[in-house]
């Protein structure tokens, strides 16, 4: 930086100080000796360009100017040199004093700059400081949110624990209970059976039995849907296209969508990798996922069924079971895994206790996302099969 601003105006500075020293010195060597009144104001007037060459041009301007000026003075004070009375001595101290202000105001004026260089570098310090504090600020905020998603993640997998820890343990002690039950309902069954050949002929007593027989039925199926949860197979694991996945659980559901009004979205991702899956099992997990959502859409609707290579793990691939219905409330969100927990009048409250628990079972994931009013999206996420 110039600290004394641009060439040309130092150029044009220099001219006046010029001008000026000659101007003076002219009116000196023009105006007769005995005017010495005139003399002590031209003497006087000296200063002005000595001092501007301090402020402008620091201590050079301010040492440079005087001499030149006591130079171009002193033979006018040499020619009158023994005549006191044009004041020669007040002459002397006068180019001494014109000097002594060139270089105090030249010093003040390199002074000044300096603290004025050291001020633009402070500041120009500050401003880096300043461009620092908020790089790191920039970045803080940054770490801060990435704690936020780690713990949000740690939360989310604390409850899929906690689910788990609690499906195994209901699971126990649904099969102690079932297999109980399952024992005198056979009983029951066999014996009504006697009871019919025994009576044959009467009708009430045959219209007994088939109730008692139906119910019976029901009763072992219901069980069978407890041991299935309480006691799920492991998972026989294969390399399952989940394109074809998706394409072969539709075909099993026939008419069953277009009769309920529900059209079909599908987004199926193309070039998936194969999925590590028992098919049967990811089938029936599709298939609970879909029932549930023509179950909310009792008027009809869409569903969005597709898979994806999980967007944030690639080692998964993403199932999605997406409808228009009428959504879960929050409140609720954290229940609808947990077995028994329905809101429908004919449900067991099963469906996703089961879809959760095989997905466990194949070392995947299973979320929701949902909200009053824009529907519910399930997304499983199993491993992808490693390549040979
Ligand atoms: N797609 C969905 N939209 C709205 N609510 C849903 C959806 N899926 C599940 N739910 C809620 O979660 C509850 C539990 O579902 P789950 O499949 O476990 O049992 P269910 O459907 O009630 O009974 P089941 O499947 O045994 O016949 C449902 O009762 C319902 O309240
Ligand atoms: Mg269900």
């Amino acid at each position: 930086m110039n600290k004394n601003g641009t060439g040309p105006g130092r150029v044009r500075d220099a001219l006046l100080i010029g001008a000026a020293l000659a101007v003076i010195t002219y009116l000196h060597y023009t105006t007769p000796p005995e005017r010495i009144e005139y003399h002590a104001l031209y003497r006087a007037a000296y200063y002005l360009p000595v001092i501007y060459a301090g402020l402008r041009f620091g201590l050079t301007g301010g040492v440079a100017v005087p001499i030149v000026a006591s130079l171009l003075y002193a033979p006018w004070v040499i020619l009158f040199i023994g005549r006191p009375e044009q004041g020669v001595l007040p002459a002397i101290a006068d180019i001494l004093l014109l000097n002594g202000a060139g270089w105090v105001t030249g010093m003040l004026q390199e002074v000044e700059s300096r603290r004025r260089r050291e001020y633009l570098l402070y500041a120009e310090k500050q401003r880096e400081v300043r461009e620092e504090l908020e790089r790191r600020a920039v970045r803080i905020s940054e770490m801060n949110r990435e704690l936020e998603r780690r713990l949000n993640e740690k939360k989310e997998l604390e409850e899929q624990l906690r689910r788990a820890d609690k499906l195994a343990a209901l699971g126990q002690l649904v099969a102690g209970v079932a297999h109980e039950i399952k024992n005198p309902i056979g009983v029951v069954k066999t014996t009504v059976q006697v009871m019919e050949r025994e009576f044959t002929g009467n009708e009430h007593v045959a219209e007994f039995t088939r109730v008692i027989k139906d119910e019976c039925d029901r009763m072992n199926q219901r069980l069978s849907q407890f041991l299935g949860f309480a006691r799920p197979a492991e998972p026989a694991l294969a390399d399952v296209d989940p394109r074809e996945a998706v394409e072969t659980t539709l075909e099993m559901l026939g008419k069953y969508l277009p009769e309920r009004r529900v059209t079909v979205e599908k987004e199926l991702e193309a070039g998936l990798p194969a999925a590590r899956a028992d098919d049967s099992q990811l089938r029936q997990v599709l298939l609970n996922l879909i029932i549930n959502a023509v179950e909310a859409m009792p008027d009809g609707g869409e569903l969005t069924i597709g898979a994806n290579l999980n967007r944030d793990d690639p080692g998964y691939v993403t199932f999605v079971v997406g409808d228009t219905g009428a959504g879960i409330p929050e409140p609720d969100l954290a229940r609808i895994f947990d077995p028994f927990y329905t809101t429908k009048p004919t449900g067991t409250g099963l469906g996703l206790a089961v879809a959760h628990r095989i997905v466990d079972a194949h070392g995947g994931f299973i979320e929701v996302e949902s909200g009053p009013g824009q529907g519910t999206t399930f997304r499983v996420s199993l491993p992808v099969a490693r390549r040979a």
